[in-house]
């Protein structure tokens, strides 16, 4: 028997690097998760398969030893090894673990990829040793995992992936959880080019401290338009939505994280139907999200396949971390 544990990906709809400046953001969850098997092994060893990313290795006593792949892609799996050896740390127990990690979350594009294994490889360790963790000591300790891939996350994406469902966030003011009154789909063009959050949210501290006054203003309209962003959010109301998140788009444009691709996407998407779009993450690459009626959302995904990026229709989703145990046999299937 092992462990299967599943988590979500996710969207920032509003607030994206002015929540670093606690100012609040407006996180949607996602149906493309990350599953995470786990296995008890008769060693210290945490071994971990990504081979769908085209690499995996073992960690012992954290060192990186590849098995394929080569050996700096230890870098991407170490926030797995810290998830999974932090899990048990928390439990107060020892051991070695057979990690497994099948994603449909595209990495390092802004939709939470990691935040979502390190969710799932908490969810899948403490289901193997029977810890019962709540939700949010699960999330918590997923941000020690994740840490070490973004620095000093804001705690959004741990939080969205491990409870679902739509929230806002302020730093000092935590989470509150937020019911839909319909389901309103969105559409995400990817632009294809992977990178960093932290860089980006480097670029972005340093531009503030060049120009601290003009750059408070930004991040407090930031700040203001995802207050009036959650209200149209929570009254469904499309159109002020749809206005809201370009704006949004041009002040995050303007703090220097979009990219031309980005630009071209949310222009194409516009032309084609949509009532907003956004670059969503942190930006310099990565995604946009598009907010339609329903009758152009096909077009905007044609468009936006025009332009040699991905487009994915998304449905939000309410199912944050789950794990349950499974015969060996279901995992050969997966
Ligand atoms: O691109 P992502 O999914 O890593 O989102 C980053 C969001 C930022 O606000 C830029 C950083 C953060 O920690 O909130």
């Amino acid at each position: 028997m092992l462990v299967e544990a599943s988590a979500p990906g996710k969207v920032i709809l509003y607030g994206e690097h002015s929540v670093v400046y606690n100012q609040p953001a407006v996180v949607l969850a996602i149906d493309r998760r990350a599953n995470v098997y786990a296995k008890k092994r008769t060693d210290n060893k945490i071994f971990i398969d990504a081979d769908n990313l085209g690499f995996s290795g073992y960690f012992e006593d954290d060192v990186y030893h590849a098995v394929r792949g080569q050996a700096w892609r230890g870098r991407n799996l170490a926030a797995l090894n810290v998830s999974a050896k932090k899990t048990m740390e928390y439990l107060g127990v020892e051991g070695g673990i057979d990690l497994k990690v099948r994603s449909m979350i595209p990495i390092a594009v802004g939709l939470g990829s990691s935040a979502a294994i390190c969710v799932a490889t908490v969810g899948a360790v403490e289901k193997l040793h029977e810890g019962g963790l709540k939700k949010e000591e699960i999330s918590n300790v997923a941000f020690e995992g994740e840490t070490i891939i973004h620095g000093k996350p804001s705690g959004v994406d741990n939080n969205v992936s491990t409870f679902g469902g739509v929230m806002s966030y302020a730093k000092g003011e935590g989470f509150t959880h937020h019911k839909l009154p319909r389901e309103i789909p969105f559409i995400i063009g990817n632009s294809r080019k992977k990178r960093s959050t932290k860089r980006m949210v480097e670029n972005v501290a340093a531009l503030k401290e060049r120009n601290p006054t003009v750059m408070d203003n930004f991040l407090d309209t930031m700040g203001y338009i995802a207050k009036k962003g959650l209200n149209a959010l929570l009254k469904a109301d499309l159109g002020k939505m749809g206005d809201l998140m370009d704006l949004n788009h041009g002040l995050l444009s303007g703090i220097g994280v979009s990219t031309m691709k980005l630009e071209i996407l949310c222009h194409t998407a516009r032309k084609n139907g949509a009532l907003g779009a956004k670059l969503t993450g942190a930006g310099g690459g990565g995604c946009m999200i598009a907010l339609s009626e329903e009758v152009r959302m096909s077009d905007i995904e044609r468009a936006i396949r025009r332009r040699k990026s991905d487009a994915y229709r998304v449905s939000l989703t309410d199912q944050g971390v789950t794990s349950r145990w499974i015969e060996d046999e279901e995992m050969a299937d997966s």
